[in-house]
């Protein structure tokens, strides 16, 4: 299966998930049967290109890196969207075009990305995303339109970078219900309160992750808790069909005045994490996104770092915690990776279905009796 992408953003991730796919390039043509391509690219300060042949992607990273921009600025990226999807609409009918997108996060309304989700589902192309934006704003339509579609609308690495959380819960949770989560989402907010405990300033800290690429484009974004409630409602929209929005999720902001109250916790033996939770209660779900003060056994409270974890609350498996111990763009564009062998997988699929199966034969001469026993 060759899968040609449509990368929308070519930021921090997208770069690393190009580069990643010539990394992990052998391993999915031979595993997975699955070779990629790279037919557009869209920024929005560094232009548009596109060849319907095929790009050299890593070139065109390392030339975006060295400063220079890609190509002739489009005059929106919607209609560059557009226009990529009617000169690919070959690979779109066979299912096997794919809309890469990582565009910055809109906090208000999720916008473009939802725009692009939307249209990129029209043309028939597959949706990959590590922006929250769509399943945190949007969800039900977009599966929605993914579903009569039929294609897929995934965004793994939108929650916790790569680590399965969605995957979980598609494939290894069919019949126990989710009934409410808590964890620590947020690496940049993570970081900062681990590095005050160890005597490093509040800004430094901060520093540190905008230049790891890991902070948010706007760092608001980490420090005021929009991050983690647009994971939040990203979530519960998809593990308890709640349809909230960020703007629906109680928020504390991590700001510098919280250095006395971390290590006043840390001297008595407790530690400061801003937790994440939602719960379903009958009908309603309540989202939350705290500064907790959780005792050192707790789970949540051992986090070091960027490190982030997942409590999942089930109804039959009771609780099931998923850590994750590293993370960084390459998890990040590792999330990007899982989510097109997914699609790869659902292409074959889809053609071994389309494929009649041979009507069993009588052959000739076989009594009756012989045909009765098979
Ligand atoms: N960094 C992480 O570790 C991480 C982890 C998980 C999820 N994410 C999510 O992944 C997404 C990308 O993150 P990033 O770190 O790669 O961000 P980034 O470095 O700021 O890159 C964003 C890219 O999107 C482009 N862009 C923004 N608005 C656009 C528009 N309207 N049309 C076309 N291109 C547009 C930007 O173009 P210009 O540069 O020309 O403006 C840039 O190429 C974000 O939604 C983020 O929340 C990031």
């Amino acid at each position: 299966v060759t899968l040609d992408l449509v990368l929308i953003g070519f930021g921090n991730v997208a770069r690393r998930f190009v580069r990643l796919l010539a990394e992990l390039g052998p391993r999915l043509t031979y595993d997975h049967d699955i070779q990629t391509r790279v037919v557009g690219i869209a920024t929005r300060r560094l232009g548009c290109v596109f060849d319907a042949n095929g790009l050299d992607a890593v070139g065109r990273a390392d030339f975006v890196e060295s400063g220079s921009p890609l190509g002739p600025a489009a005059r929106s990226t919607i209609g560059f969207l557009r226009a990529s999807l009617e000169r690919m609409s070959a690979s779109a009918r066979g299912g096997r075009l794919v809309v890469v997108e990582t565009t910055t996060l809109d906090i208000v309304g999720g916008r473009p990305a939802v725009d692009h989700v939307r249209a990129a589902l029209a043309g028939g192309a597959h949706v990959v995303t590590a922006n929250k934006g769509p399943a945190a704003f949007a969800y039900r339509g977009l599966a929605a339109a993914a579903s009569r579609a039929n294609r897929l609308f995934l965004f793994e690495s939108a929650v916790m970078d790569g680590v399965p959380i969605f995957n979980l819960q598609r494939a290894a949770l069919p019949a126990a219900t989710i009934t409410g989560f808590e964890g620590v989402v947020n690496s940049t907010t993570n970081y900062i309160l681990t590095a005050v405990e160890q005597g490093e300033t509040f800004e430094g800290a901060l520093a540190a992750m905008q230049r790891a690429g890991i902070a948010e484009a706007d760092a608001s974004l980490d420090l005021d808790g929009w991050d983690a409630a647009a994971k939040t409602a990203a979530l519960a929209n998809v593990l308890f069909d709640a349809g909230l929005t960020p703007h629906e999720i109680e928020r504390e902001p991590v700001t510098a005045a919280a250095g006395p109250r971390i290590l006043a916790a840390r001297a008595v033996g407790r530690r400061l994490k801003l937790v994440a939770s939602a719960e379903r209660t009958g009908g309603a779900v309540r989202g939350r996104v705290r500064l907790a003060e959780l005792p050192e056994a707790n789970l949540l409270a051992q986090l070091e770092g960027q490190q982030n974890a997942l409590v999942l609350h089930t109804d039959v498996l009771g609780d099931i915690a998923i850590v994750q111990r590293g993370s960084g763009l390459t998890q990040t564009a590792y999330g990007l990776v899982s989510d097109l062998v997914t699609i790869g997988r659902e292409v074959r699929r889809s053609r071994t279905r389309a494929i009649p199966r041979p009507r069993p034969q009588a052959r000739r001469g076989r009594t009756q009796a012989t045909r009765d026993r098979r």
